[in-house]
């Protein structure tokens, strides 16, 4: 399938790891330009490095900057699409929000939580539309997460901010179906990626090695219809078909990449091996 993506221009923020990484990894291969956004260089610098080896075709740039500072963010938005002469797919990944229940937290931790995620996302946007309205033709994505579909308690602040991303994108998509730009949201499930890997050591045994962390991460992955966890490319697939000519009629959704998780539903130990008629 031709995804129509060779020669456009795609901004990437959070596109040095994991998710963000991914997206601009296949959108690379697809011959699209891409310029991706993180605080640390030198995790930028061997992105960058990395992306430039795969790139089929197009020009790769990568530039060091705090989402959560808005001016930085919007110049970054500019520089892009003056540096490229066009701005054509955008897409918002990055930081993540503490875990907890939501009666741990207090107001300043939910200040904290919209600051650091739902803003970004909403500056990005904002900043963006212009050169997307130029163009003629725009995909604004949004990775937010599963969290954003169903409550999961545990992940009070993730699902505040996402839900929140998700009735904005949702106004975005309903504003600017005639100008030829789609918004949409991606809900993945769990991911392998470098922050899953780091939660999987904390909770193996200390001391233990990387057999016990592969066992950690096994079991975070059991629990979904797959039994494992995603890979990040697979998060990267759908993310450049939805930014794709290909998905043109795609707009305001929620894609939900969890590979089945939702449909197991929550672990209920009580009712494994119970009778059939147990409960009713
Ligand atoms: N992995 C999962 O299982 C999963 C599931 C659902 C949703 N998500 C969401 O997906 C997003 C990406 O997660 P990930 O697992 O891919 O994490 P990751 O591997 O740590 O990637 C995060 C990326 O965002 C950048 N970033 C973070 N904070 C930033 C900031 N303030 N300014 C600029 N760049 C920033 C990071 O680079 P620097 O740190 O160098 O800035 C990095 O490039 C997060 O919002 C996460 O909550 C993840």
């Amino acid at each position: 399938m031709d995804l129509g993506l060779e020669n456009k221009v795609a901004l990437v923020a959070g596109g040095s790891s994991g998710i963000g990484l991914a997206v601009a990894t296949e959108l690379a291969r697809e011959g699209a330009h891409v310029a991706i956004g993180a605080r640390d260089p030198q995790r930028l610098q061997a992105a960058v490095a990395n992306l430039q080896q795969l790139a089929r075709g197009g020009r790769i740039t990568g530039t060091s900057l705090d989402l959560t500072d808005t001016d930085a963010a919007r110049r970054w938005v500019e520089e892009v699409a003056a540096d490229y002469g066009a701005l054509h797919v955008v897409l918002v990944s990055g930081s993540s929000p503490p875990i907890g229940p939501a009666t741990r937290f207090t107001l300043a931790d939910y200040q904290a939580a919209v600051e650091r995620v739902l803003y970004p996302a909403i500056n990005l946007a904002l900043a963006a539309l212009g050169h997307l309205r130029a163009a003629g033709w725009g995909r604004l994505l949004f990775v937010a997460s599963e969290t954003a579909v169903q409550p999961i308690a545990p992940l009070v602040l993730s699902g505040m901010t996402r839900a929140a991303i998700v009735r904005f994108a949702q106004g975005l998509a309903a504003d600017l179906g005639p100008t030829g730009i789609t918004v949409n949201v991606l809900a993945p499930g769990t991911v392998r990626t470098p922050p899953i890997e780091r939660a999987a050591a904390r909770l193996a045994d200390s001391g233990s090695g990387d057999s016990a962390i592969e066992a950690r991460l096994a079991a975070i992955g059991a629990h979904s219809a797959l039994g494992r966890l995603a890979r990040p490319d697979e998060i990267g697939a759908v993310a450049a078909f939805l930014a794709s000519e290909r998905a043109s009629f795609v707009t305001g959704g929620v894609h939900l990449v969890d590979g089945g998780a939702g449909v197991v539903g929550p672990e209920l130990a009580h009712l494994t091996g119970t009778a059939p008629d147990t409960f009713t």
